[in-house]
């Protein structure tokens, strides 16, 4: 299989990525290094993303992910190279991964709930125009079931679409492995994955798949599977765990009214072996790039074959984590006196989770455009999230011109009324309240939604603190 290819270079496979993204460049990395004996090729039509990955300051790369740059600054240059050369990658490649982004659609037929596939076409009619002879396709995105279909149709025309109508037998399998790491703990979730989920129907092709896992990875932990459960399975795994989120989120609520401390509730339920303890942290509502979509392209799916009650059961996962950032902003604006007119409130994490400079549909997002609404001046402190990409998230119409952005979170709370921790930076356990007690407009308060940083601590220096779920 391949055997043209992998004459052309000193490693036993090729393989090209296609998306140099957070799940193309991290699981590529990880490849690269437990696979000595394969040449990786991460691809990319962002110039700036691919100059990012080469940079020679390795603190740099475009993703922050903990172990990242270590792995690598251990493979780049050996067996993992990041580029623009798509057509070139493609060409070599015995099998490419596609792990392009594959967002909600904006306008159209299924506008706001249905997957994007625009960039997995465009990246299939790539394949088709210039694979060479016998080549795996691996579906890394996250996809609507039967997604493999329409790729198998566009690879399957490939020999009218072939830009020199050179007549070299190409041939494609399609395999669906898609990625179940979380950001922030990546690399560890790519070394020691739960399990790798591989869906087909060419035994082959799962093989040659199976194989490149099996270099690191126990073999008991790789399942099997046809085409449409592997794609289905994503789906329903981020439905799960962020039903789980907005399960223990709908109780804080409950918490708040009636006197229960919501960690002690989860860690009550949780000591269920049945329930489990994970996935039970209460806090200001799932953000990050797959949970709201991909629940939606659920939805989706089920309004289109008939299920609407289906559809709207997994449909309130999503509502009521839109619920419970709205309850937050509320209930700030409520401590305030009701209004924010003139008044200052510093945000605290702008990344949607710990450990990454992802933002996208970080909750701070829309809990600071709620506070803009009401008036608020904002400055934003996170320690990995960049100014222009915070100050991206607004524009004139939410009111841009009142947020600004420092550099540490002293500088942050001058003349603040207000702390809102959104995301759950280590930093902010340790950090010199006394100090920034001092430098805020009295009464401070703080509003702790990650519910880590000691109440009581605050209290004693003088903050009136309000903790998500408790009274
Ligand atoms: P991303 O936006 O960070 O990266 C996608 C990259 O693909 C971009 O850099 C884009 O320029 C590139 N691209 C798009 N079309 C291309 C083309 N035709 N040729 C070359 N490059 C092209 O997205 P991501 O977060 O890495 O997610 C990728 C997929 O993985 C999505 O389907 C997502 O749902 C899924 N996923 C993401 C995560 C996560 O934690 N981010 C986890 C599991 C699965
Ligand atoms: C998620 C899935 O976990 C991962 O398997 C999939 O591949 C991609 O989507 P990710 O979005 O990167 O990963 O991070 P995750 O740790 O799942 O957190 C998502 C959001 O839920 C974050 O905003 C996080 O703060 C929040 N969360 C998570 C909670 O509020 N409580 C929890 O107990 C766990």
């Amino acid at each position: 299989m391949g055997n043209l290819k992998r004459m052309t270079n000193k490693f036993k496979q090729n393989i090209c990525c296609i998306g140099a993204g957070y799940v193309g460049g991290p699981t590529m990395s990880v490849i690269a290094l437990n696979c000595p004996h394969l040449r990786v090729d991460v691809v990319d039509i962002d110039e700036e993303r691919i100059k990012e990955w080469n940079n020679n300051d390795i603190s740099q790369l475009p993703i922050f992910e903990p172990g990242l740059a270590n792995i690598v600054g251990k493979c780049r240059g050996i067996n993992l190279f990041f580029s623009n050369k798509v057509e070139e990658c493609i060409r070599e490649a015995d099998i490419i991964f596609i792990s392009v982004n594959t967002p909600t659609k904006k306008s159209g037929i299924g506008a706001g709930f249905a997957s994007d596939l625009k960039w997995i076409e465009s990246s299939a009619r790539q394949i088709a125009k210039f694979a060479k002879a016998h080549t795996v396709i691996v579906e890394k995105s996250t996809l609507p079931v039967k997604t493999a279909e329409t790729i198998k149709t566009i690879l399957d025309s490939s020999e009218q679409n072939d830009e020199v109508n050179i007549k070299n037998n190409k041939t494609f399998s399609i395999v669906s492995n898609p990625e179940f790491l979380a950001e922030g703990t990546a690399v560890n979730d790519l070394q020691n994955p739960d399990r790798v989920l591989i869906g087909g129907d060419d035994d082959n092709a799962i093989k040659l798949i199976t194989n490149i896992y099996k270099n690191w990875i126990d073999p008991t932990k790789i399942i099997t599977t046809n085409l449409w459960s592997a794609e289905l399975s994503k789906l329903v795994s981020n439905a799960f765990l962020a039903q789980r989120i907005s399960s223990i989120n709908s109780i804080t609520a409950l918490c708040e009214s009636t006197g229960a401390n919501i960690n002690e509730v989860a860690e009550a339920i949780g000591t269920d072996s049945r329930i489990g303890r994970k996935f039970l942290k209460s806090g200001p509502g799932f953000g990050g790039s797959c949970f709201k979509k991909d629940i939606l392209n659920l939805v989706y799916l089920c309004n289109f074959y008939g299920l609407y009650e289906v559809a709207n059961y997994w449909e309130q996962v999503v509502k009521v984590n839109l619920w419970q950032q709205k309850r937050i902003s509320t209930l700030i604006i409520r401590q305030l006196f009701g209004t924010l007119a003139n008044k200052k409130l510093a945000i605290f994490g702008f990344s949607f989770k710990a450990n990454t400079n992802d933002t996208r549909e970080s909750p701070s997002i829309n809990i600071s455009k709620n506070l803009l609404q009401e008036g608020a001046k904002l400055n934003f402190y996170d320690p990995k999230v960049k100014e222009g990409q915070i100050l991206n998230e607004f524009d004139e119409t939410t009111n841009r011109e009142n947020c600004v952005v420092s550099e540490t979170p002293l500088k942050a709370a001058e003349g603040c009324d207000a702390i809102i921790v959104l995301t759950e930076w280590e930093e902010f356990k340790v950090l010199d309240w006394e100090n920034i007690y001092k430098v805020m407009r009295k009464p401070a308060w703080v509003f702790d939604s990650r519910i880590f940083i000691d109440k009581e601590v605050l209290k004693k220096i003088g903050f009136q603190v309000w903790t998500l779920g408790t009274v």
